[in-house]
């Protein structure tokens, strides 16, 4: 009996998180190295209906109507059996796993969602378009955090650059000049609906402030596209940096996250910033590609749990 698979990239957020919570524009790319993947084994043995999920990464072995209500896979099969109109999915094993380290600003909720419904719509016979795998994924985001832009499940699902505003038509960006970035985990977990809803209680409080703070990161972004459209790299790292500043004025940012940046351009990075949702997860690091292992090194010396070189590739 054939088994269905697929699988979805990671991503990070070069300019423009939270932000983009807020309507301003936010650039992010796939990262290729860490993956999602499911795969769907008809279990016409089993009883009907029954979706037994396997994910050794976070311990669940399981039916599906056994996970609790608010669980993102139960979730996800009720949204994909509204969607195709159907009472239960015929009887099947979804085997989930991942690379991507979870709640560290990786797009690992998203890139599991979309690999998901890619494998259970294609286990259907209607593997679903891309628009909407991705807008599917964002109904589940929701799960995540309450209010999301929408940013996640764009990137992982189209695979592709996107300078992406909440409401509007996507847009892809082309990348003109290959460019080279360190990611520091700092190994701190931080799920994305703590600092968004800090930040939203901020705003609510006293929103003038933070809308100078969403308009600044919004030029940013602004410049920060045109540079990459045109193959002009030489002010991308100072954009990081002042981006970075910004995400500290929201109160996102977190003293592990603080000391990476800092220690990656104390390295020779050209800038550095948090990349997510914050208080946690992994920054980045703009790199001559010959200074990667220098300023990885110096991340790891810096407290990094982990990092990762990626290319960021036309
Ligand atoms: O899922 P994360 O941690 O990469 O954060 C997503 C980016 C935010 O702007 C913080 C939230 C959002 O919905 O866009």
């Amino acid at each position: 009996m054939p088994a269905f698979s697929a699988s979805a990239p990671g991503k990070i957020i070069l300019f423009g998180e939270h932000a983009v919570v807020y309507s301003r524009p936010a650039i992010a790319v796939p990262v290729q190295q860490v993956q999602a993947r499911a795969i769907v084994i008809p279990d016409p043995l089993a009883p009907r209906g029954r979706v037994w999920i396997q994910a050794p990464d976070i311990n669940l072995d399981c039916a599906a109507g056994e996970l609790s209500e608010e669980s993102p896979l139960r979730k996800l099969i009720q949204i994909l059996q509204a969607h195709f109109q159907i009472d239960h999915l015929p009887a099947c094993i979804l085997r989930v796993s991942s690379t991507i380290p979870v709640a560290a600003g990786l797009g690992s909720g998203a890139a599991i969602s979309v690999a998901c419904l890619r494998a259970l719509s294609a286990f259907l016979g209607a593997p679903l378009a891309v628009e909407h795998v991705s807008a599917l994924a964002y109904e589940i985001e929701k799960i995540y955090h309450g209010t999301p832009s929408g940013i996640d499940n764009t990137v992982v699902a189209y695979d592709r650059p996107v300078y992406f505003v909440h409401g509007q038509p996507i847009e892809f960006l082309s990348v003109r000049q290959p460019f080279t970035l360190v990611i520091g985990d700092t190994g701190r977990r931080s799920s994305t609906s703590g600092p968004v809803g800090a930040l939203r209680q901020a705003w609510l409080a006293n929103s003038p402030p933070y809308e100078a703070l969403f308009d600044r990161a919004c030029e940013i972004a602004r410049s920060a596209r045109s540079d990459l459209e045109a193959g002009t790299l030489s002010r991308l790292g100072s954009l990081m940096d002042e981006n970075h500043a910004l995400l500290v004025q929201m109160g996102v940012s977190s003293p592990e996250l603080d000391r990476l940046v800092a220690a990656a351009r104390a390295a020779g990075a050209s800038g550095a910033k948090l990349s997510g949702g914050g208080w946690g997860g992994n920054m980045i690091a703009l790199v001559e590609p010959e200074l990667a292992e220098q300023v990885s090194t110096a991340l790891l010396e810096s407290g990094a749990t982990h990092t990762l070189i990626t290319q960021v590739r036309p």
